[in-house]
């Protein structure tokens, strides 16, 4: 049995360990140093992955892979591949144009610690490596699963889906969004990723149509309520939490659930979206107990 929605879960909290250990082996190995004349790109690209993070797009794909009785050393190529393109994101997302941040999970953000030209490059090496990896025979040898991953983690990163969720995030900062709006928003920029974290075990295990909907109807609903609470933390924690500048989406102006609902709502929404994700996951009967967790968890969360 999960633990109720407001008590610590210390076992959630060790899974969530092992997936983050796991997933910075292999991101270690894909990234090595280098005496090459270029290495100062290699260093930036290891400081925006390889300096904390929940990992929580890597757990939903190691345990949806899980699911699938996927080979752990696939899923976790695909872990990384999905992790680097949130890490991309994230390091384009504190750049001065977009949301000028100096602190990511508690160190100088990849331009200030570099320059702004390395972070760039940083982020679309790390967005290429993705799908390098993905394309690569070590992580599934039948390359029609191969294909079908480049194309949804595309689908996911692109105008449809990060990228374009992350213009309207800007384009929010001069306009004021209804609910409809900033809910289409918040899908793209962060539920879409989120969502392809879980199809990706699926796809790899080759996952039939009725889990693959549940498991894309979870994330998104997980997606809705970890920006709701992203945006709570915003307004009311503390940077040594959370690991990030605070205050920033109040002061660009941005649209967000709390700007447009307030607080309290804000937080019931988000809370009625985690029992709707769990919902989803009846069709597992009681497998995705950890997803479930992990649901849980993104309501609480203080970072
Ligand atoms: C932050 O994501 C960006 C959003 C999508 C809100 P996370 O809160 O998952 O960041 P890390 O990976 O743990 O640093
Ligand atoms: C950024 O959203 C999400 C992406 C990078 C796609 P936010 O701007 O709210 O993320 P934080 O708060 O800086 O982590
Ligand atoms: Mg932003
Ligand atoms: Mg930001
Ligand atoms: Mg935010």
């Amino acid at each position: 049995m999960a633990p109720s929605p407001r008590e610590a879960d210390p076992e959630l909290q060790s899974e969530m360990n092992i997936v983050a250990e796991a997933v910075e082996k292999t991101i270690g190995h894909l990234l090595p140093e280098t005496d090459l004349a270029e290495n100062r790109l290699f260093q930036a690209m290891r400081h925006g992955t390889l300096s904390g993070g929940k990992r929580l797009r890597p757990f939903l794909t190691m345990h949806t892979a899980n699911l699938f009785n996927v080979d752990p050393l696939r899923a976790r190529r695909a872990a990384a591949a999905v992790e680097f393109v949130h890490c991309y994101s994230l390091i384009h997302d504190d750049l001065p144009a977009m949301d000028d941040a100096k602190l990511r999970r508690g160190k100088p953000t990849v331009h200030i610690q570099f320059d702004e030209a390395t972070a760039i490059l940083a982020g679309d090496a790390l967005l290429t490596l993705a799908f390098e990896i993905l394309s690569e025979p070590e992580t599934h040898e039948d390359p029609r699963v191969r294909c079908e991953l480049i194309r949804s983690l595309a689908k996911a990163a692109g105008c449809h889906g990060m990228a374009g969720g992350q213009m309207l995030d800007l384009i929010g900062e001069t306009e004021e969004f209804d609910f409809g709006t900033i809910s289409r928003l918040q899908r793209m920029k962060t539920g879409k990723l989120m969502a392809f974290a879980c199809e990706a075990g699926a796809i790899l295990g080759k996952g039939n149509e009725p889990h693959r909907k549940a498991l894309c109807n979870y994330a998104f609903d997980l997606g809705l309520a970890f920006q709701v609470t992203d945006d709570i933390l915003d307004v009311e924690a503390d940077p040594q939490d959370t690991g990030k500048d605070t205050g920033k989406d109040s002061q660009a102006g941005k649209s967000t659930f709390v700007s447009t609902m307030g607080k309290e709502q804000a937080r019931n929404r988000a809370e009625m979206l985690v029992h709707q994700a769990i919902g989803h996951l009846k069709i597992f009967s009681g497998r995705a107990e950890m997803l479930e967790r992990l649901a849980y968890y993104v309501l609480e969360r203080r970072a």
